[in-house]
């Protein structure tokens, strides 16, 4: 059975008591078993707090630089994530893509330098409103999985996750509809399935996120290609959360 994932992304969010609080509560009541994985994308700061919880609710880094260490000022590697107890980090994200100029080209570096260290990836991808409109929303996607993910080898592929985040999406209110959601995620599954496999392609959790909540996750996962959610707005309060979480099995 495919597993099935939910992410919270706090991206500039929170101070660190309100952090700390919202991880345990989350920690004490989101229904782990076998197939359910839990990350929380926390602000780099609270990382060393959030670490001492020791626990299965993986933490994960919204952003890192690939190289190994040197002269790149204000900026965080992987190395010293792992020190964090960081498993997982999130790649691609609009926001870094519009706000910071990371190219497709620059997050095929991250993309290396985060497999290169054994770390789980959530690669984000989506198309912005005018791509839609103009009905190039399938190829614009394609091409951000082929230019920065789908060199990897099977074996790396299989330790990434994709989320499909449509920008209209996000922060929005506005979500995608059932039908579009289905179109895209059916179209990545049957990409990573042309590129490595069939059995690849359906192993790999492709999220949906974008204006997801407790109101339209029940809807959003009875896709038959969704896996799960990565989560903004709604992962700020644990009731939000939590009720998402339900509507995962
Ligand atoms: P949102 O953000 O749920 O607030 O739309 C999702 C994301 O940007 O990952």
């Amino acid at each position: 059975m495919r597993k099935k994932m939910l992410a919270a992304n706090w991206k500039m969010n929170l101070n660190l008591q309100e952090a700390s609080d919202l991880y345990s509560n989350f920690i004490q009541n989101l229904p782990f078993n076998e197939s359910n994985h839990f990350v929380v994308f926390s602000p780099f700061v609270f990382l060393p707090q959030l670490s001492t919880f020791n626990s299965t609710l993986a933490l994960g880094a919204q952003n890192f630089y690939p190289a190994e260490k040197g002269a790149f000022t204000g900026e965080i590697s992987i190395s010293q994530l792992k020190e964090l107890q960081v498993s997982v980090v999130l790649i691609g994200h609009s926001e870094r893509r519009s706000y910071f100029y990371e190219s497709n080209e620059f997050l095929k570096q991250k993309v290396d330098s985060a497999l290169n260290h054994n770390m789980d990836v959530v690669f984000c991808c989506g198309e912005s409103l005018e791509t839609r409109d103009s009905d190039k929303h399938l190829a614009f996607v394609e091409a951000q999985l082929t230019d920065s993910l789908f060199h990897v080898s099977k074996e790396d592929i299989l330790k990434c996750s994709i989320a499909y985040e449509p920008i209209w999406a996000i922060g929005t209110g506005r979500t995608a509809n059932s039908e579009q959601i289905e179109e895209m995620h059916k179209s990545i599954r049957n990409w990573i399935s042309m590129k490595y496999d069939e059995e690849t392609g359906q192993s790999i959790a492709i999220l949906y996120g974008g204006s997801c909540n407790e109101h339209n996750a029940s809807e959003i996962f009875s896709c038959p290609n969704v896996d799960g959610g990565l989560i903004g707005g709604a992962s700020l309060s644990t009731e939000g959360f939590l009720q998402i979480a339900q509507e995962l099995n």
